[in-house]
């Protein structure tokens, strides 16, 4: 690669022109050879204006030329310019015929974007800007084209022969080889292009849409694993019918192909009528696949399905749209897991994600809207912004709307823009005017980082009976903005009171704006502060504040203890009651991290209220036993950091232990008894309730074992061996493995060596063993995870094992990367630098993805963000550094 091309450069949503020209046919001859593919295109170019420009560059990386012609005449070296990254054509014609061949090297290409090799598959990863490693192009998601394909290669090694659209013509060719010849019907922006060519077996199934039309369903996959495709075929088929009962969507082409690769840079690609897919997003099975594996599964099938509608119909202007489509679907694929198991547990799960997660990048000196104004590299804005706050500002709108508004603005939405590139704004736009609602402030989620905070403060007046919530919002400064305008925040919420829910008398507000039961509410904020006066209050209220999590910020009231306890066991909300049990969980670990700094914490004993919250909610008979278990679990020590001012991982670390083995010496009997019910007879189905009964049963197993009993012991290792499923079989070894007590470390030993023996053939089984031990909280956990490295079930071109393994230690083992002091913390930088430093020589966006960690530098104590930023600083000093990893490193410096 030339090195002009990692001069990182930075482009901006201000500076967007449309295309000059559009390519309105576009045919490829995909040629693959041993080593060695050409890619023979022809593209019909027409200016959009009436003058032509002087010059047109095309997009391309890493291809060779191999000839050019324009109209049938072969282009000579005066009429046209190589350059870095680029084509460009000396005065083009107003309309004319591109004819390019290139030859590329698929076998080399181990970025994983473009056509790469996958084992033995021939695959492509276009999104967002790989098409023009395959040809010379208008790699821009507003060139829309009518794509035809046609594949040749040895039929011996490449039997099958996919692309977008209908299959019109295959045969056979000289030389053992064959061709197949493509069409897609709907123009689509290249990033939506796709081709595979490999060797696969297939699981096929059909589905009658709405209209009557017969849709034929493909899953192509390595045969060994025919046997796990029947759930992501069912969850296709739950989110075909899904969509158009939901959103009144139809499938729109006669076929829908998803094929499952090993190496994959994300977790799968919504390709017109030819999704491709991780592995690890689509195969399943009880054996192999845990619960929390089967509902990814069931949820990435559903997104990529959905995407049809949200990202290819309608597709993006330009990639600073990339939440059009993504926070959309993110929001659709949400909703339709929470059909299909339990709302509750599934917005608790994604809040949980959420506040953990994007609430750090947040904070983080990559912040950026939902909506960039600028990057550098687009790979770097496939964010938990983008997707996941993306998602809860599309659940505002809807939640804003009601159910009948928010359908009448996505028909809208579909109906205007259907086979157009649009912008966020569009979609608002379509919502606004389908509703006769004013979303013009509201548009400032789209345009502004951070999180913003919600300090309420609220005074009761015994003798007028009025209660009074005050809320001011805040928004602290990002990178891109120090000066926040207020958001439009819709706070739902409700009122306690001794013997249930108060009914809610707004003042100001008429009698029919209150809904029919008259306890709940949502006020909507508009301005840094507001005063909201009810009216008629009996008693000093409890306030259940933003419940369902109505908004993504963060809330500020001064509950007391006594309140939360009041609210977790009694709010009519269910999320509201995690999160009180949550905020007296968090409030103990605090007392506890307060003892630690005192040198108390051997002493400690955790706030009896909750004990005795815990200890009524395993009494509760109506609880969902996944919200029992949510609520049982301690925050995780990455929640409770984002909490702190400056993060301590070694204290939150011990702080959650000390109060974790508290828990389980206070509720011994009851976590007995529950681990007990383990039947091993019980057949497995990953439907919402067994889910729930074995996270309770499994969440109980993991206390025990914090200081475990023989018999205890004896249990765990009873459930390992006798498991007919892997979420049981899994837990029982991590519990087994993180158990701190010496008589248990030869046993873990013996048993994770005894799980290899049994999974090494299964490469997503033996992800999550290589997960397990990167995340096992031990001492000596560097070193363990270096081991890990060289164990030969570790493939550094994979990016599942990568992520396993050096994602899992640096993101998911704090007191092990951050080492057991802050004089020896340096060693985990710096094994993590070295590994972004070579990987990034092959996979600069998943070593982009790996730096992360680092980046967070500020938010520790001197000794260590210094030594974190010292690693940075290498890295950065790496010659032929790729934009992904330059432009987070000088972001964060
Ligand atoms: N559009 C994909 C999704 O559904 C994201 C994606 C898949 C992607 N593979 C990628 C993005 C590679 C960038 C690079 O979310
Ligand atoms: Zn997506």
């Amino acid at each position: 690669m030339p090195e002009s091309l990692h001069q990182p450069n930075t482009v901006y949503l201000k500076d967007y022109q449309p295309p000059t020209y559009t390519i309105e046919k576009t045919y490829l001859d995909v040629a693959i050879h041993k080593g060695e593919t050409f890619v023979d295109s022809t593209l019909n170019l027409v200016c959009r204006d009436s003058d032509a420009p002087r010059e047109l560059a095309l997009a391309g990386e890493q291809l060779e030329l191999v000839s050019i012609a324009v109209d049938g005449e072969p282009l000579d070296k005066a009429q046209y310019r190589l350059e870095a990254g680029a084509l460009v054509l000396l005065n083009p014609k107003l309309s004319f015929q591109l004819q390019t061949v290139v030859r590329i090297e698929p076998e080399k290409n181990s970025s994983l974007e473009g056509l790469y090799r996958s084992r033995t598959i021939y695959c492509t990863q276009c999104e967002a800007e790989g098409f023009r490693k395959i040809t010379y192009y208008l790699d821009r998601p507003d060139v829309m084209s009518d794509f035809t394909t046609r594949i040749s290669a040895s039929k011996a090694e490449c039997p099958l022969l996919l692309s977008n659209g209908n299959l019109l013509e295959s045969g056979d060719l000289e030389n053992g080889r064959h061709f197949a010849l493509w069409h897609d019907p709907h123009k689509k922006p290249c990033y939506l292009f796709a081709l595979v060519a490999g060797d696969l077996s297939v699981v096929e199934d059909s589905f009658v849409t709405a209209s009557g039309r017969n849709v034929e369903l493909k899953i192509f996959v390595e045969e060994k694993d025919l046997d796990k495709c029947a759930h992501a075929m069912n969850s296709l088929k739950s989110a075909m019918r899904w969509d158009e009962k939901v959103y009144g969507r139809e499938y729109d082409l006669d076929i829908f192909m998803i094929v499952a690769v090993d190496d994959f840079n994300m977790g799968a690609m919504e390709n017109k009528g030819l999704n491709i897919f991780n592995t690890s997003c689509v195969l399943a099975k009880p054996e192999t696949t845990t619960d929390a594996g089967f509902q990814r599964v069931e949820g990435v099938v559903a997104h990529e399905y959905f995407h049809n509608w949200s990202g290819n119909r309608v597709t993006c202007r330009d990639w600073f749209q990339l939440s059009l489509k993504e926070g959309f679907t993110v929001y659709r694929d949400a909703e339709f897991s929470a059909d299909m198991g339990s709302p509750t547990v599934k917005r608790v799960e994604d809040v949980t994600l959420l506040r953990t997660h994007q609430f750090a990048e947040d904070a983080g000196p990559m912040a950026h809207p939902i909506r960039p104004a600028s990057y550098m590299e687009i790979s770097n804005f496939y964010t938990l912004t983008v997707y996941e706050k993306g998602c809860e500002v599309v659940r505002m709108l809807a939640n804003l709307l009601g159910p009948e508004l928010f359908r009448k603005g996505t028909d809208l939405y579909f109906e205007r823009h259907d086979g157009q590139a649009v912008t966020t704004e569009d979609f608002v736009q379509a919502l606004a005017d389908a509703s006769d609602r004013d979303f013009s402030l509201f548009q400032n989620w789209y345009n502004q980082a951070g999180t913003p905070e919600l300090t309420v403060t609220d005074h009761y007046d015994e003798n007028s009976r009025q209660y009074t919530l005050t809320i001011k919002q805040f928004t602290p400064p990002t990178p891109e903005c120090t000066d926040k305008q207020p958001f439009h925040i819709p706070v739902a919420m409700g009122l306690l009171g001794e013997a249930g829910e108060l009914a809610l008398n707004l003042e100001g507000n008429t009698p029919e704006d209150l809904p029919s039961d008259n306890t709940h509410m949502v006020l909507e904020l508009t301005e840094a502060e507001q005063t909201f006066v009810f009216t008629n209050v009996p008693e000093r209220p409890v306030p259940s504040l933003l419940r369902g999590f109505s908004a993504p910020v963060k809330l500020k009231y001064e509950y007391s203890r006594d309140d939360l306890v009041k609210l977790s066991l009694h709010d009519s909300d269910g999320f509201n009651r995690y999160e009180a049990c949550q905020k007296l969980a968090m409030a103990v670990i605090d007392d506890a991290l307060h003892a630690y700094t005192c040198d108390e914490l051997e002493h400690f004993t955790p706030d009896a209220r909750l004990l005795q919250v815990y200890r009524s909610l395993l009494l509760e008979s109506e609880l969902d036993q996944a919200m029992l278990a949510y609520m049982l679990i301690l925050p995780s020590e990455g929640y409770i950091a984002e909490q702190q001012d400056v993060i301590d991982p070694i204290a939150i670390h011990e702080a959650r232990r000390v109060v974790a083995a508290a828990i389980a010496s206070a509720l011994r009997s009851q976590f007995q008894r529950l681990a007990e019910s383990f039947d091993p007879a019980q057949e497995y189905k990953p439907v919402a309730r067994d889910i729930a009964a074995r996270l309770i049963r499994n969440t109980a197993l993991d206390y025990l074992m914090i200081k475990p009993s023989e018999s205890n012991t004896n249990t765990c290792l009873a459930q390992l061996n006798q498991a007919n499923n892997m979420t049981d079989e899994l837990a029982a070894l991590t519990a087994l493995v993180n158990c701190d007590a010496p008589a248990v470390k030869a046993l873990a030993e013996k048993q994770l060596e005894a799980f290899y023996q049994k999974w090494h053939h299964e490469p997503l089984v033996i992800n999550s063993w290589l997960a397990l031990q990167a995340r096992n909280a031990r001492p000596g956990g560097l070193e363990r995870t270096k081991a890990l490295l060289d164990h030969p079930a570790y493939d550094a071109s994979n990016p599942n094992k990568i992520r396993s393994v050096i994602g899992v230690f640096s993101n998911a083992n704090p007191v092990n990367f951050h080492g057991g002091t802050a004089q020896d913390s340096a060693a985990g930088y710096k094994f993590l630098a070295d590994q972004v430093i070579a990987l990034d020589r092959k996979n600069p966006q998943i070593a982009a993805r790996l730096l992360t960690p680092l980046t967070r530098w500020r938010r520790y104590a001197e000794s260590r963000g210094q030594a974190m930023y010292q690693e940075l600083l290498r890295i950065n000093e790496t010659a032929g550094l790729s934009p992904d990893c330059s432009e987070i490193v000088t972001k964060s410096l």
